[in-house]
């Protein structure tokens, strides 16, 4: 019997992925910051079974300890995706017992975190008990982005790029980590504003797929592509505005391909243009680096420097916290990544 334990924070996408061909190779590059508080913390023990080596391996996945076999397919789907990487997981039981410190209802993604802190777990056991090799972090990278392709940023702490830029920089495989960050961005907040718990956002599945023949298809990889080379420019140089001008285009952009879709969606509520609309003003009367992203729901994400913080604290929050149900704002920000726990 093997164990292992890891805790994985989510990440949140300024430069979005949004769009993929198969075997999870996004359409364009993609760049996030990785947060600290919202994470995954997944244990994985892993027992020989009676079943034979060539069989796929088998599962108990416990969520806040209690038994979810509804879980089941996804994570089996991402193990079959990684038995080459990994053979010794063949004719294994797997109990995975995993918890996060975010509500489901959040926005915050969750497959993000949960597929790298399981992509960790089975790196350190290979690593320690199967080939006793080093942990490779961009293995445990490319087994996550075969799980959820964000997740494959989640491996990394500070700012990452996932995909394939045309400075040369970055892999389709798996992500890497920025390493030119000015001390502007060097601390980053992300305050996320629940303004829609019960609203469903669109999945992955379904988001991803109304990106094939979608009239805006090109023009938004190649948006996607250029604006990757022009996000890592504003943060070697710490040009505030350019950054949050890029942001609020690209959550904007996300928004517009799923409204010009076959279906269309509409994600943002009324609270949420609302919010928008308090975030402006803010800034135009404060002159404060304060702006928003959004991922594929109406929850919106306010992102900040240090400079901002006693502003945001404050002044902003007083002024959007009643839009917020039960006054809800998850209080985040750029963290160090995925660790070992104990
Ligand atoms: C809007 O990583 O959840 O959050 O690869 O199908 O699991 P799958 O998709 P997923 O998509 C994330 C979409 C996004 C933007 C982003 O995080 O880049």
């Amino acid at each position: 019997m093997y164990t292992t334990r890891w805790i994985a924070p989510s990440n949140i996408a300024i430069v979005k992925y949004w769009g993929k061909f198969d075997h999870q190779i996004p359409a364009n590059p993609s760049l996030s910051f990785t947060l600290t508080h919202s994470h995954t913390d997944t244990k994985l023990t892993v027992i020989e079974s009676k079943t034979t080596q060539n069989d796929d391996p088998t599962l108990e996945v416990f969520y806040d300890g209690i038994s979810k076999p509804e879980f089941q397919p996804k994570i089996l789907k991402f193990l079959q995706a990684i038995l080459n990487e990994y053979p010794w997981l063949k004719g294994k039981l797997l109990k995975i017992e995993t918890k996060n410190t975010f509500p489901h209802s959040s926005g915050i993604a969750s497959s993000a975190s949960g597929m790298a802190a399981l992509a960790c777990c089975i790196e350190d056991l290979h690593a320690t008990y199967f080939v006793g090799q080093p942990f490779r972090w961009h293995k445990a990278s490319e087994s996550a982005r075969l799980g959820s392709g964000s997740a494959c940023r989640s491996v990394y702490g500070g700012f990452v790029q996932w995909g394939h830029s045309s400075d040369g920089e970055g892999s389709d495989f798996f992500a890497t980590p920025v390493q030119e960050v000015h001390p502007n961005f060097k601390t980053i907040y992300d305050y996320i504003l629940i303004l829609d718990s019960g609203e469903k956002s669109v999945s992955s599945t379904v988001g991803h797929s109304l990106m094939k023949n979608h009239p805006y298809a090109s023009h938004r990889f190649k948006q996607g592509k250029e604006n990757t080379v022009k996000l890592k420019a504003i943060l070697k140089t710490g040009d505030w505005r350019r950054f949050i001008e890029l942001m609020e285009s690209e959550a904007l952009t996300l928004h517009a391909m799923m409204m010009t879709s076959t279906p269309p969606f509409i994600l943002m509520k009324p609270k949420t243009l609302e919010a928008i609309q308090k975030i402006w003003q803010f800034r135009q009367t404060t002159n404060l680096p304060i702006g928003f992203t959004l991922d594929a729901g109406a929850n919106l994400h306010l992102i900040f420097t240090a400079d901002a913080l006693e502003a945001v604290e404050q002044k902003l929050l007083p002024e959007v916290q009643y839009l917020c149900e039960q006054n809800t704002i998850i209080k985040d920000l750029i963290g160090r990544g995925p660790f070992k726990a104990d």
